[in-house]
């Protein structure tokens, strides 16, 4: 019977940390929009490109040094976004780029 309920209680809570881990493809139309003029954003993108392709970055970064890069461009010099996005937004980027190590 407790373990009913904790499995119960784990159910109510999942949908609020995946959330929080950002949505794929929401991040993939606010990469369209807002970097596809400078990086290639698709899965097929090649490596040492510059700007880096977002595929490269996939697979030379982890989740929490993507987030800081998008969130202090300064860090890596030269990326000037003009435009304030939202946190919510940075968390749907990082889960569309993340995801495209997976992909070929
Ligand atoms: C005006 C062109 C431009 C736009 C627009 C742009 N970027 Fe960049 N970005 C760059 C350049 C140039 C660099 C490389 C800076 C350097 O390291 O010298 C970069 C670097 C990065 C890096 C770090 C790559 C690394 O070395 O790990 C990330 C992450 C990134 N961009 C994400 C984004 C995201 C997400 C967006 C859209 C919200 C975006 N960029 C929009 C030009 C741009």
């Amino acid at each position: 019977m407790r373990g009913t309920v904790l499995l119960g209680i784990a159910v109510l809570v999942w949908p609020a940390s995946v959330a929080a881990q950002g949505d794929p493809d929401r991040g993939a139309a606010l990469a369209a929009a807002e970097c596809a003029q400078c990086h290639d954003i698709s899965a097929e993108g090649e490596p040492k490109t510059y700007p880096p392709s977002f595929a490269s970055i996939a697979w030379y970064r982890e989740a929490e040094q993507i987030r800081a890069r998008i969130l202090y461009p300064q860090l890596h010099g030269a990326m000037p976004l003009t435009r304030v996005i939202g946190l919510d937004d940075i968390d749907d980027l990082v889960a569309y780029i993340v995801s495209l190590e997976n992909e070929d």
